[in-house]
């Protein structure tokens, strides 16, 4: 049984403390986000993460199992004029958008909430294009001040294991934080990229209404299909 953040207490989130511990800036500046990348933020909470990445991106979609967090994002994203947040509720076992239309992912201190984090993972991998990226932070095994029990957390080498089962690649560890790990995956290693000079084939699925994605970016190559 794991143990969901609860929402009353979303204020912790844009802590002093936090700000001083974990600033999302040098995690975001990892990631390479561009102007025209779709991003999404699963279990983004009210948006510490998902705000800055916004200002960034084309379109930033944040994913939150909870909807008190996603009225919480919905309405710091309006008092901030970002006009490219969308929000969408997330289930336990899978993520909404079509195969391949998802550049940059992150999940920040969610994998201990996962109950079945390799699926969840391998979804993640799934909505990613060809050359997509997942940043994955989470609290280190060691106690801290704050954070979820000890009992509770995934540790680095633990969460590493997860991403390649669920198919990730060119896993790397940074060290941008006293007590979080951060770990950024490739959907596929580089060298089995597809040749530039390859021909490009659509989603091998057409985006919903209203999922990431959905809106082709003018000039971009359409995602190559996914390996299986
Ligand atoms: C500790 S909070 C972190 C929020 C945010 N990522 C941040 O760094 O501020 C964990 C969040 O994950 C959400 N969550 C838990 N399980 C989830 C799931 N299966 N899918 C989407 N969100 C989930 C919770 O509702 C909560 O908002």
């Amino acid at each position: 049984m794991v143990n969901k953040f609860d929402h009353r207490a979303h204020r912790q989130l844009h802590s002093p403390e936090r700000l001083r511990l974990q600033p999302a800036g040098p995690a975001l500046k990892l990631f390479g986000l561009r102007s025209d990348h779709v991003f999404i933020d699963l279990g983004c909470g009210s948006g510490y993460f998902l705000l800055p990445a916004a200002a960034r991106v084309q379109e930033a979609w944040g994913l939150d199992i909870s909807p008190e967090m996603l009225r919480l994002v919905r309405k710091a994203a309006a008092d901030a004029g970002l006009r490219n947040v969308r929000t969408m509720r997330n289930c336990e076992h899978g993520i909404p958008g079509a195969t391949g239309s998802v550049d940059r992912a992150l999940v920040v201190d969610v994998l201990h909430e996962m109950t079945a984090p390799i699926r969840l993972l391998g979804e993640i991998r799934r909505v990613l294009t060809a050359d997509g990226q997942l940043l994955l932070i989470d609290w280190n095994w060691r106690p801290s001040p704050h954070g979820p029990p000890q009992a509770e957390r995934i540790g680095r080498e633990t969460a590493r294991r997860m991403l390649v089962r669920a198919g990730f690649r060119k896993i790397k560890a940074y060290n941008l934080y006293r007590h979080h790990y951060v770990l950024l995956a490739g959907k596929t290693a580089l060298a089995e990229l597809p040749p530039a000079t390859s021909p490009s084939r659509p989603p091998s699925r057409p985006a919903g209404r209203g999922t990431p994605g959905r809106r082709r970016r003018p000039g971009r190559r359409a995602p190559a299909r996914p390996r299986a």
